[in-house]
């Protein structure tokens, strides 16, 4: 009876001291993740490449060559709607967000940011199209859609109040992909996208880029205050800026531009 016990007892420890040994184990090799909140329907910048069904573009490329470089094993997206990207910075739902995100003064008040190239607003219609817009006053009485939430929606509402146009009719779409549908489809007449993304649409498909409205600077994201993260994300953007490496993916993405 007693050495039963005892053997019950020393099971138990054998038992207890292996979960432990388990647990201290499974901690060292979790691998650390950096999580990219990004809305993948922006090609050059992000989007579901068609074979393969991952998430590609230049600012997921560049954060996958950049998060080693800051101390992480993993790169993990997190596909949004581009209005709810900057909020999940601060609700820590992501770590960075990395979506062609324009620099803007608002946002600077919401979260902090490196800039990491430049871009701006274009007017993008289909290819055969008679009209062709080349500020906002063109706009007058027209179709024009906008990303809800970006700065292209921004342009469009300031200059609308601003009386340079009337009778706008102005869609605000979640996706940008549902709005170039739209524009394909002759639902709308026009389109405001980043300049390097109505370029490509102009390029590869059915659609030509008639006027930038505004110059614009975009940069990587952070939550507010979180300096460590900033910096680290600067420090890997400053030694990955101009090396083969960069410029590989600026000629993949952006035909060298
Ligand atoms: N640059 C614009 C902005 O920051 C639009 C960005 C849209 N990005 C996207 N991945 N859909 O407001």
């Amino acid at each position: 009876m007693r050495r039963k016990n005892l053997v019950v007892l020393v099971s138990i420890l054998l038992l207890v001291l292996m979960s432990v040994t388990l647990t201290g184990c499974r901690e060292e090799v979790t691998p650390k993740t950096l999580r990219v909140g990004t809305s993948a329907d922006y090609p050059p910048f992000e989007y579901v490449d068609e074979q393969t069904q991952e998430f590609v573009g230049f600012d997921l490329d560049l954060m996958r060559l950049l998060a080693p470089k800051m101390g992480y094993d993993k790169v993990e997206i997190v596909n949004m709607d581009f209005d709810t990207i900057i909020p999940s910075l601060g609700a820590d739902k992501i770590d960075v967000a990395a979506a062609c995100i324009t620099i803007t003064p608002a946002r600077l008040e919401e979260a902090d940011a490196v800039e990491y190239i430049t871009t701006g607003q274009s007017l993008i219609v289909k290819k055969d199209s008679t009209f062709e817009p080349k500020s906002i006053s063109d706009l007058s009485g027209k179709k024009v859609g906008v990303q809800k939430g970006t700065t292209g929606e921004e342009t469009i509402d300031k200059g609308i109040e601003a009386g340079e146009a009337s009778n706008v009719d102005v869609r605000r779409y979640t996706s940008v992909i549902l709005g170039m549908m739209d524009l394909d489809a002759g639902a709308i007449d026009a389109m405001v996208i980043d300049t390097p993304v109505a370029n490509l649409y102009s390029t590869k498909y059915n659609y030509k880029t008639t006027a930038e409205l505004v110059a614009e600077t975009a940069g990587l994201f952070v939550k507010k205050g979180n300096t460590t993260l900033l910096n680290a994300l600067t420090n890997a953007l400053t030694e990955v800026k101009g090396t083969t490496e960069w410029n590989n993916l600026m000629e993949k993405y952006f035909g060298g531009s």
